[in-house]
Formats: structure tokens, C-alpha cells, sequence
């Protein structure tokens, strides 16, 4: 059984530069388990300053999407390296490889394929192509709310959503002001409601939490499902 964990930049690669003991307590919660894993990493502050050195040079926002995209693949090889010989060696390029690779190992990782798409639309990608049993959403924010916990006190969290409520959400506050980017973005939230695909979402900071969640056990997150 597959179970998809879609690993946020900002929890790899944040202001400090790379977190290394994050990435070893992946590796002891995957090792832990009896499921196969696909993960697809982030790009964090990696990714922003490389696309923020492509526009300074003139270049379009598809060069700096591929910039960023080589800033997702170098935290996946970092995970990779942590990971040692649970995890396929090479970064999967695209998801034809992440199937092959996953073959071959407990866990296959990937960043970032193709310009103009972010990893949570990967990790949805990746999810129906392994046929994952759930996907499991680790970010810096606990669970789903119907506005940004940080800047307002009142959000509303939410224990359980379907699909359609999801949607919903992501379409709403794709009005928003930039900055303010909704935790799932709005492709991912289509493709996982065309899949029916079972999404948990849960703070990278709370380990019993991502845990659980992969498990498919309670925990203090959103469960996004029918
Ligand atoms: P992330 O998925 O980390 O983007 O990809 P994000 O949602 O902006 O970042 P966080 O999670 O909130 O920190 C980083 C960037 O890499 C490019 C995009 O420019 C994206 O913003 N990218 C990523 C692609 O162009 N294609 C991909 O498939 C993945």
C-alpha cells in the first residue's frame, strides 16, 4: 500500500537554510512503517531565491519556474541521502520514474516536473499514479482553515472536509491578495476530488500527528475525503 507525503519547502529549506534533523525524523516515522512511500519535496527559500536571481537577470517566470523546480529536486537528493538504502538513489524526473523507482524501493522521491504547476500538484499526480491509499500533506500550518490562521484569530479550522468543500475553499481564496496562497493550491484540489483520493493535512511540527495521518488514525489535522 502506497501513501503519498507531499513534504513543504519551508519545512526542508527554510530561513536557516536546510533542516537536517526534520529530514531525519521522515526518515525514522517512514522507516517505522509497514507502507511504501512516494514523497514529493518542496522548494522552501531555496526555491524562491533562485527564481527570485533568474527575474533579476531578465529572465521570464518560466525560467524562474525551472530554477525553482532545480531547488525542489536538490531537496529531494538531500532527503534521498538521508534516506540511504530505503530510498530509490536517483530523484525521479518524472512520474513514469517514480513508478519504476518505487518498484525497486520503499520509498521513491520527487520535486517539482514541469513549469508553471507547484509539488502539491505533483504529489496528487504522483498519488494517482502509485494508486496511493491516501496522501498526506505536511506544511507549517496545522490543518485546513477557512481563512489564514496567522493573520486572523477568528479562522475557522476544520476537522473534516469532502470535496467539494475543498474546492470551494481554494477557489475562494484564489481572490485573495498574493502572499496570501491558500495551503493547497487549486489544481491539486481538482485532480484529488477527481481521484477521490483520501488527503490529510498536518504540521510538520507535530510528528504524532504526520504519524497518525499516515497510518489513516485520528489526529489534530484537516481529513479531506467524501
Ligand atoms: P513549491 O511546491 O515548493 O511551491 O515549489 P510553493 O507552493 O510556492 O511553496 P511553499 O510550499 O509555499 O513554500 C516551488 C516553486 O517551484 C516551481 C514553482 O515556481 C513553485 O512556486 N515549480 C514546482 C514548478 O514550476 N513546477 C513544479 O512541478 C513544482
Amino acid at each position: 500500500v502506497y501513501v503519498v507525503l507531499s513534504l513543504g519547502g519551508s519545512l526542508i529549506y527554510g530561513e536557516k537554510g536546510l533542516d537536517r534533523k526534520f529530514l531525519e525524523s521522515i526518515k525514522q516515522i517512514i522507516e517505522e512503517s509497514d507502507h511504501s512511500f512516494g514523497v514529493v519535496t518542496g522548494g522552501g527559500k531555496k526555491a524562491r531565491d533562485y527564481a527570485e536571481e533568474v527575474r533579476k537577470k531578465g529572465g521570464s517566470e518560466f525560467d524562474a519556474d525551472v530554477a525553482a523546480i532545480r531547488a525542489t529536486k536538490e531537496n529531494a537528493k538531500e532527503l534521498i541521502n538521508v534516506l540511504g538504502s530505503l530510498a530509490y538513489e536517483k530523484v525521479a524526473d518524472d512520474f513514469n520514474e517514480a513508478r519504476e523507482g518505487a518498484k525497486k524501493s520503499k520509498v521513491v522521491v520527487m520535486g517539482g516536473t514541469i513549469p508553471g504547476i507547484t509539488t502539491d500538484t505533483d504529489a496528487v499526480l504522483l498519488a494517482e499514479a502509485l494508486h496511493a491509499k491516501r496522501l498526506v500533506n505536511i506544511s507549517n500550518v496545522d490543518a485546513i482553515y477557512d481563512s489564514d490562521p496567522r493573520k486572523n484569530p477568528m479562522a475557522k479550522r476544520f476537522k473534516r472536509l469532502n470535496y467539494e468543500q475543498l474546492v470551494k475553499l481554494a477557489i475562494e481564496s484564489d481572490t485573495r491578495r498574493a502572499g496570501e496562497h491558500f495551503i493547497f493550491d487549486i489544481l491539486a484540489c481538482k485532480l484529488i476530488s477527481r481521484s477521490k483520493i483520501e488527503a490529510h493535512f498536518v504540521s510538520g511540527k507535530r510528528l504524532e500527528d504526520v504519524k497518525a495521518a499516515i497510518e489513516g488514525m485520528p489526529h489534530s489535522g484537516t481529513v479531506v475525503s467524501d
